[in-house]
């Protein structure tokens, strides 16, 4: 048996696999993020393994005895900062923040590092934050001993050590993501050395094993193996079997993701896209990140006293897009902007304007900004043929349907059952614990293809292009 944990921006989610990749338990407990400035969003990572303690609990129900390796997925680029003594020295600074977008401006000035980390050094990045952190909060900055991203503070708890690994590094601006090591050069010019950064495995070696402590606590043999994991995409595009040139998904989370996996390292920083090493050795990704997806629609179902699944239930067949339109620009954008101060907006509302046109709106507001990724994709040679959907989103059929017209290309529904971040976890977990490969990440069976509506494709065409038209006009009012 192998166990999967994915710490996700609103919940720690765990998955308990056998030796066949057959689920046998899931469980999960939920998380906040607190929000105290604009542009802010932290979580205390207390709160993380208070999760994981639940989860386990959870899933020790099933019994733990014949487990042997546990894999780790977590959101990623947030900031950990922990003393020489590994406390934690304040709240982590998360993928989603935006505050450090002056400093992360500076540090994309100086072209070493697009050029050794093949990426734009976006404000949620690392280690801009850790400037921000120099220059506003100077006496935390002087204790800092060691940065770890969210799941590595897990794996500190679950084995006592400090270990990363490629795919959630690679989103620190700190990594020289062509040779999967850490760049001295770059941490240097940040102030930090090597001495901060936790050791690099790849994804599915082994980090460490297990605490004693703890393995007793929930029943589990001695000696489980702890894998090096993933950042939630790359685990989540071993979970789904997106490893091989050819394949992506597209994920409905929190954030917005198109996901592709590449043959080799072929980074194109000027469209935003993002190169990252996968979670498997010698392989790498590219994708387009948008930073409000469900959290669009949840912020929506707020706004009108409901709940998004309710939204999206009430809309019957896919319509034409209407005269409403809705940028998702909640906390600013990665793709294609690049910007933390572009903020959303709905246009074109009339009397007429009810709720459901307004959830229409929003799922095609998404779908546009995941469209203008697939556009920036296609910039840098990445075309796509297919299109698994995971995450929260992809249980609207509406919003399936959508997508797959406005991106014109099929969208893969896999069957029920959890193929994302924690079920590729468990994945790296077994490769670590045998030694298996690639080989066993399988794209999962699947229930349904979804194919473009050839008559509606015209319509969000011209819907896209009033998308582009509003962005632009909208792009730089603050
Ligand atoms: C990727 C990104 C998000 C987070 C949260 O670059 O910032 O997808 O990993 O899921």
């Amino acid at each position: 048996m192998f166990i999967g944990l994915d710490l996700g921006t609103s919940g720690l989610k765990g998955v308990l696999i056998g030796a066949d990749q057959k689920v046998l338990a899931e469980a999960t407990a939920p998380l906040t993020v607190q929000r105290p400035h604009e542009g802010w969003s932290e979580q205390s990572p207390s709160d993380w393994i208070s999760a994981a303690e639940a989860v386990l609990d959870q899933l020790a129900a099933k019994g733990l005895g014949q487990v042997r390796g546990i894999g780790l997925s977590g959101h990623m680029h947030g900031a950990t900062l922990l003393d020489k003594a590994d406390e934690v020295l304040r709240p982590c600074i998360l993928w989603n923040d935006t505050r450090a977008h002056a400093e992360a401006a500076a540090l994309d000035a100086d072209p070493r590092f697009r050029q050794l980390t093949g990426n734009i050094v976006f404000p949620g990045f690392t280690a801009p934050k850790l400037v921000w952190v120099a220059r506003h909060e100077p006496a935390i900055r002087d204790r800092v001993a060691k940065v770890l991203l969210p799941k590595d503070y897990l794996r500190l708890w679950l084995t006592g050590e400090h270990v990363g690994e490629m795919s959630d590094a690679a989103g620190t601006s700190w990594l020289d993501t062509g040779k999967r090591d850490w760049s001295d050069e770059l941490l240097a010019a940040t102030g930090l050395s090597r001495g901060h950064m936790p050791r690099l495995v790849e994804g599915s070696q082994v980090s460490g094993t297990l605490r004693e402590g703890l393995a007793s606590r929930w029943g589990l043999p001695k000696g489980v193996v702890v894998a090096g994991g993933g950042g939630d995409n790359a685990a989540s595009g071993v979970g789904v079997g997106v490893v091989r040139a050819g394949e992506a998904f597209v994920s409905l989370g929190t954030s917005g993701v198109l996901f592709a996996a590449n043959d080799g390292y072929q980074p194109d920083p000027a469209t935003a896209v993002h190169t990252f090493c996968h979670a498997l050795p010698d392989t790498w990704h590219q994708m387009g990140v948008i930073l409000a997806a469900s959290d669009a629609l949840n912020w929506y179902a707020r706004l009108v006293g409901t709940d998004a699944a309710k939204l999206t239930g009430e809309l019957g067949a896919l319509q034409a897009p209407g005269k409403t339109l809705f940028l998702p620009y909640l906390g600013g954008e990665r793709t294609p902007l690049n910007s933390a101060s572009v903020r959303g907006a709905f246009t074109g509302l009339e009397h007429a304007t009810d709720r459901q046109a307004g959830t229409r709106a929003v799922l095609e507001g998404v779908t546009y900004a995941i469209r203008d990724s697939r556009d920036a994709l296609a910039a840098t040679g990445t075309r796509l043929e297919n299109l698994l959907a995971v995450g929260g989103g992809s249980r609207s059929d509406y919003w399936l349907r959508l997508i797959a017209t406005a991106l014109d290309c099929p969208v893969q529904l896999p069957v029920a059952g959890d193929f994302g971040g924690a079920f590729g976890a468990a994945r790296l977990a077994l490769m670590a614990a045998t030694g298996a490969g690639a080989e066993i990440a399988s794209l999962p069976p699947i229930a349904r293809v979804i194919e473009p509506d050839p008559g509606l494709k015209d319509a969000f065409d011209a819907g896209h292009a009033r998308f582009r038209a509003a962005q632009a006009a909208i792009k730089d009012l603050t």
